[in-house]
């Protein structure tokens, strides 16, 4: 299968100002590597504040003006520049926001979903398709005279979805899609990505629910403390987690209500935090000298999968 979107190498910092005029640059993102398939769902798991967010906003080239980007964006194997960025989303890249706040508060939903037109013939046709879509996900005509603020947090999440369909995208990228929701609407949310797979759009899911990115994804990316540490399959997170690969990953897993709660000790490094060697040195039982000087680049161990550990390394 081709690739849709791979993310390579990609950090995102902040110009942070300290005492007097002193200036650093604060790390959010380190290395971030990842890549999606047509009709494959790829989560990527990380804690709050973690950067997930700007990861979805670097996709679409909407990161704020004092972020520095760097590493590669490649959509269909092509490196995107800006204009591109700005030129493909909404079209063959869809952004599913975290929040409704995104949406204009001014203006109706139907004209939200239905965005710009270049002619009344083609607003014709996509109102159309608008109220198709919308049927189907339950949103009666009236929702379509709605402002964003009479939505419920339900409809609400029905309303983003049908909008990134409605522009018939290759990939759709899903920015915290449950939080908040009760449980039947995170399973109806959930449904939803499913569906968009099963019609061969790519979904890239960013979450911190891990039970929702079990439920859907075909692939996990663990994001942890700017780096991506794992891209596990989501058939490795069964039995004993035996398939799993970094230490983090199966603490997570061991973590899981269903496997004894066990609580990992420690902490992740915070922003800022200087590391020399493997972001996971301190919280590591499997730790070796090596760890501690250098750091460990994210290796292709095969089907699929990748990892960022010095124990996955040959020779080691
Ligand atoms: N404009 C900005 N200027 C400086 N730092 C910023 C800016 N925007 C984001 N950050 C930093 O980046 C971090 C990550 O932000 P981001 O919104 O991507 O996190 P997130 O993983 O999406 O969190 P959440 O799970 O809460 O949505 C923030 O905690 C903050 O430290
Ligand atoms: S590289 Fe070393 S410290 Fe890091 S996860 Fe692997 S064994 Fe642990
Ligand atoms: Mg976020």
């Amino acid at each position: 299968m081709d690739n849709l979107l791979e993310v390579e190498n990609v950090s995102i910092s902040f110009i942070q100002y300290t005492k007097g005029l002193n200036q650093r640059d604060l790390k959010v993102i380190t290395d971030l590597t990842l890549d999606i398939s047509e009709g494959e769902i790829l989560a990527v798991l990380g804690s709050s504040g973690s950067g997930k967010s700007l990861l979805a906003h670097a996709i679409f080239g909407i990161l704020p003006g004092n972020a520095n980007l760097n590493g590669k964006i490649k959509f269909k194997g092509k490196e995107l520049s800006q204009e591109d960025k700005e030129e493909i989303r909404g079209k063959n890249i869809v952004l599913v926001p975290q929040s409704v706040n995104f949406l204009d508060p001014l203006m109706k939903i139907s004209d939200i979903a239905i965005g710009h037109c270049d002619s009344e013939e083609e607003r014709k046709e996509k109102k159309i398709r608008q109220r198709e879509i919308f049927e189907h996900y339950n949103l009666d005509p009236e929702v379509d005279d709605m402002y964003p603020f009479q939505l419920s947090g339900g409809m609400a999440r029905r309303v983003l979805v049908s909008t990134a369909l409605l522009a018939d995208p290759d990939l759709v990228v899903a920015d915290e899609p449950t939080p908040g929701l009760d449980e039947k609407t995170v399973e109806e949310t959930l449904n939803h990505f499913k569906h968009m797979k099963d019609q061969g759009i790519g979904v890239l899911l960013i979450t911190h629910d891990i039970h929702a990115a079990l439920e859907v994804a075909d692939r996990i990316g663990i994001f942890y403390s700017g780096y991506v540490i794992e891209i596990a399959l989501k058939e490795d997170f069964s039995g004993d987690g035996e398939n799993l690969l970094h230490p983090y990953t199966k603490s997570l897993f061991k973590a899981l209500p269903a496997n004894g709660f066990e609580v990992i000790k420690g902490h992740q490094p915070l922003h800022g935090e200087i590391i020399k060697g493997c972001p996971y040195y301190d919280r590591c039982d499997m730790k070796f000298d090596r760890c501690k000087e250098e750091r460990p680049e994210l290796v292709d161990v095969g089907n699929n999968k990748k990892v960022r550990c010095f124990k996955y390394e040959e020779g080691e």
